[in-house]
């Protein structure tokens, strides 16, 4: 049985943490729990605090308030050395004297371990990241890539039950970045550990988490399972940070969307009636697209190839609406479609989601006259399903 297996992951509880720098609270009472093995990222925008909260749960950094709890236990005065964690920084940061097997047995010697343990766990280690058979060699001897594993294997060396992870994949190419990061979720499920990770990239988010927390300007705006963040964004800005959306303004009629230009646009799915003119977004892959060269109200602004689909743009008055399209465009720039959209998003002016399920569906947006009665609204909902 390999040493590494015996990692046990640590449940984590963060209580109203704050961190302020000059006049800024870079992390701004936040509060949230990990559960024991889980796999939780940060995903924010560059600036929203997600360093800053990393290195408070390593021990890096002191909030100015708040609780940081492991397994019950308030760790805010516990030193890092002290800490059931380890942090992989946002650097690639292996000490480029020391060959890879003394790279990962450093934190081991210092914590004077006997020698045959040591040497047993690097050759387990290494084994685990893929690297045997690369002992001797030096950092400048080894890709990013396994740089990056090799890095992961040192942190690994010290049984952390919390594993901290501050973009570890940003420094690498596209390929290796996947790669890699497929790699993490396996070898993280194998030992158990707690894993936090830092990214800023909403594909690495989707694909590795158990839960996302978005972050911006140190807050939580959103935390969930990464469909629901995605199927059900909280506000416009997590919608827009988590996949991509178009924001239209309009009336919602039975059957769709009016234009602020009176064009109206059906919509497939029922959704909730709201009074007044609300931020209406739609995701690209939710657009749906049929050429209509004689008299379609939509016209293609611009088309981008992704490979094995488009992105193309398209606009109405003075709308602009994103649509994902196959390899077969229905035009070509200039032409005209027609656009019908799966389902939509109802924001509020201050972009947080009007959701039926939540009871704010009866919120009027935009105020002022033309609000419908309850009946009314009923009816409208009722003529929907
Ligand atoms: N040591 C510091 N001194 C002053 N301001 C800092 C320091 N570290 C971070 N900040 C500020 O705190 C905010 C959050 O930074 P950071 O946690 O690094 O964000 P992220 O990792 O999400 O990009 C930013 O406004 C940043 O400029
Ligand atoms: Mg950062």
């Amino acid at each position: 049985m390999s040493t590494v297996n015996e990692i046990r992951g640590s449940e984590l509880v963060l209580e109203e943490v704050t961190k302020i720098f000059g006049t800024v609270a870079a992390v701004d009472q936040v509060s949230l729990r990990v559960a024991p093995s889980e796999f939780l990222t940060l995903l924010g925008p560059s600036g929203s605090g997600k360093t800053t909260l990393l290195r408070m749960i390593g021990g890096f950094l002191s909030p100015n308030s708040g609780r940081i709890l492991i397994d019950g236990d308030d760790v805010v005065d516990m030193p890092v050395e002290r800490r059931p964690t380890a942090m992989l920084f946002q650097q690639l940061s292996l000490w480029p004297h020391l060959t890879v097997a003394r790279n990962v047995s450093f934190g081991l010697e210092l914590r004077r371990r006997p020698k045959e343990e040591i040497a047993q766990k690097v050759r387990d280690l290494l084994g685990v990241v893929g690297l045997s058979g690369f002992e001797d060699r030096l950092p400048s001897q080894l890709s990013g890539g396994q740089q990056q594993r090799v890095a992961l294997a040192r942190a690994l060396a010290l049984e952390p039950r919390i594993l901290l992870l501050d973009e570890p994949f940003s420094a690498l190419d596209t390929k290796l970045r996947i790669e890699l990061r497929t790699f993490v979720r396996k070898l993280q499920r194998e030992v158990g550990t707690t894993t936090i990770l830092v990214t800023h990239d909403q594909e690495e988010a989707l694909e590795l988490s158990d839960r996302i927390v978005v972050l911006r300007d140190g807050r939580v705006e959103q935390i969930g399972e990464p469909t629901e963040i995605y199927d059900l964004p909280k506000t416009g800005f997590v919608a827009e940070f988590l996949g991509s959306m178009s924001f239209l303004t309009g009336s919602l009629t039975a059957r769709g969307v009016r234009l602020e230009n009176g064009v109206e646009v059906e919509v497939q799915e029922p959704f909730d009636h709201v009074a007044g003119t609300p931020q209406i977004g739609v995701r690209p892959e939710d657009v749906l697209v049929s050429a209509n060269e004689g008299s379609g109200a939509f016209v293609i602004d611009r088309i981008t190839r992704k490979g094995y689909f488009n992105e193309i743009w398209l606009s109405c008055g003075g709308a602009t609406v994103g649509a994902y399209v196959g390899r077969e465009v229905p035009g070509s720039i200039h032409s005209r479609v027609d656009v019908r959209m799966r389902k939509i998003h109802l924001f509020t002016e201050s972009g947080d989601a009007i959701d039926l399920d939540n009871g704010n569906a009866s919120v009027a947006v935009g105020g002022g006259p033309g609000e419908q009665s309850e009946s009314e609204r009923a009816e409208v909902q009722e003529t929907r399903r």
